[in-house]
């Protein structure tokens, strides 16, 4: 192994679901005749009883490096083990993909019991990195987790649109983005990122329950579609039109109310939910958008219903009462050719081998309800897209016990990786080398060093009694953990690398240092004094 000059390391080694189940309301719009018809049959129909009766179906961050980083770099010397002939084997949790071959997942465990990626073991990736805990992702199987996508969109026109959220690295929206990614937005930050990566604008979409009229003014400019998800959203999307001098293309976010079946804190498309309108409300957006011609163009309905959904019959369920209104909508008079349907297709966080629903089989879920229409399709994801693509990685600080329960204490937190705190999330956990003979498996709590009780990564997990020092792994970690990382008890960003097809390494973002938080404190001003005064009249300071 060695280092190429741009930080980056070598290695030598090489049908639609039957039961409806989580409709909770059907759909109407209230204030129109032949609206109020479908109201009055539907309260009691589940999705595809309505269906049946209104849709006729025809069946290497090669960044510049500063000072410090490169003089690590060149003091770097390659070690005789790093010579690697592994073998990349399957991992556990492999499954057979539609063709029939083996699905192949990045991170693997080799027959000595070394856990690599691509082939390449991630100790050896830890002995020469400057900083733990770290993220190591794997660029193929990002680029596999697209493809799966895009294979499993042909016949479709459609937009897959990255949700910047779950990760917002720009290398990563880069190559995203060379693969055709359109991209999801949620604040004027996410926007100006993906503009900065490179996205097609016309191929971004603009989400939020509180975008503010800037943000807006942004997306006007570039094009973006806009999910309209407020009576005070649309005032300020016609606000920005103006401004803007453009019209701007709108979809409806429309709350289904269809339970996505999971934690309450990342389901979104239910009845008490602070986002989209309500589906009595949809005659009035209706109005406004007619009484705007000049600024405002309907081309669509979207909808997102929540997070690390595992059950397809969601999606169908949504989809049927989406078209529906679609269709409404279109009675009206609108041109509308876009069904969003969000993204939310969860993953296999426990590593059991459980099979999940793919995109394959969440889109098939939707494509005859979608070609029926002759709708262009707009989905979402974002953690099927980059979760599994990436673990943090940390070294063991120790082992310890209260008496009752036993820790395995690390360098990464809650504050490189929240969820577990956050959701109750589980991720896999398993240490990067083989365990000495005589260490026993014992049930730990796997803990960081942040100063709160709910800094944990695992709870109960069997492992191998590690030694200080070890490398542990926190699988699954490309989705919602670094793009959510804090610098709580100063524990700064941690660094983030890739493996590449060619199995270098490469960082593809910097570690945040101390330095930079002493930077936030850097020539402090007072305030000019506009009227900015204390109570004595004096002018305000900001220290
Ligand atoms: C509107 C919207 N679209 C897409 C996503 C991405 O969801 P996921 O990462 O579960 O695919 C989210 C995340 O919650 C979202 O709020």
């Amino acid at each position: 192994m060695s280092w190429h000059p741009l930080e980056t390391i070598t290695t030598s080694s090489p049908p639609p679901p039957s039961s409806p189940s989580s409709v909770n309301r059907t759909a109407s719009i209230a204030g129109s005749s032949s609206e109020s018809q479908v109201c009055s049959s539907a309260p009691s129909m589940y999705a595809s009883q309505i269906l049946l009766q209104y849709l006729p179906i025809p069946k290497s961050l090669k960044h510049p490096s500063n000072a410090s980083q490169n003089s690590f770099l060149t003091t770097f010397k390659p070690s005789s083990k790093t010579t690697l002939k592994l073998r990349a084997i399957l991992s556990e949790n492999s499954l057979l993909s539609e063709d029939g071959s083996l699905f192949k997942h990045c991170f693997t465990k080799s027959e000595d019991g070394y856990l690599c990626c691509e082939g390449l073991r991630v100790e050896d990736v830890m002995n020469n990195v400057e900083k733990s805990p770290f993220y190591l992702y794997s660029k193929p199987q990002i680029t596999r987790n697209f493809q799966a996508y895009r294979d499993a969109l042909e016949g479709l026109d459609s937009i897959i649109g990255y949700a910047i959220k779950a990760n917002n690295n720009l290398k990563i929206l880069e190559h995203l983005r060379k693969l055709g990614c359109g991209a999801v937005l949620v604040s004027g930050n996410e926007l100006r990122l993906a503009l900065h990566a490179g996205f097609d604008p016309t191929r971004c979409i603009f989400n939020g329950n509180g975008k503010l009229l800037k943000e807006l003014v942004l997306a006007a400019q570039e094009g973006v579609f806009v999910n309209v998800d407020s009576e005070f959203d649309l005032d300020n999307i016609i606000s920005a039109a103006r401004i803007a001098g453009k019209k701007v293309n709108l979809l409806l976010r429309i709350n289904p109310d269809v339970d996505p079946q999971v934690h309450p804190y990342v389901a979104t498309g239910n009845k008490n939910s602070k986002f989209g309108i309500r589906n009595e409300k949809l005659q009035w957006f209706l109005d406004a958008v007619k009484a705007h011609p000049n600024e405002l163009k309907l081309v669509g309905a979207h909808c997102h219903l929540g997070s690390t959904i595992t059950k397809v019959d969601i999606f169908w369920d949504a989809a049927v009462l989406m078209v529906n209104y679609i269709d409404q909508i279109r009675a009206q008079g609108f041109k509308i050719d876009y069904l969003n349907i969000g993204g939310g297709l969860g993953i296999d966080y426990y590593h059991t081998g459980a099979v999940l629903p793919s995109p394959r089989d969440l889109i098939d879920t939707v494509r005859e309800l979608v070609l029926s229409r002759d709708l262009n399709l707009i989905i979402e994801p974002g953690r099927s897209l980059i979760a599994n693509t990436c673990c943090l990685v940390n070294h063991v600080t120790g082992v310890k016990t209260n008496g009752t329960k036993k820790f395995i204490v690390i360098d990464g937190s809650m504050a490189e990786l929240i969820r577990p705190s956050l959701y109750d999330a589980y991720q896999h956990i398993e240490l990067v080398s083989p365990s000495s003979p005589g260490a026993g498996i014992s049930t730990f709590d796997v803990v960081g060093p942040v100063c709160e009780s709910a800094d944990f990564l695992g709870k109960d997990r069997e492992l191998p009694t590690p030694a200080s020092g070890a490398g542990l792994v926190v699988h699954d970690a490309g989705a919602y953990c670094m793009s959510m990382a804090s610098t709580y008890n100063l524990k700064m960003r941690p660094p983030e690398y890739w493996v590449e097809e060619d199995g270098s390494v490469a960082k593809i973002r910097h570690a945040e240092t101390f330095e930079d938080h002493i930077r936030y404190f850097e020539v402090l001003v007072e305030l000019p004094n506009y009227g900015n005064s204390n109570s004595d009249g004096k002018p305000l300071k900001l220290l």
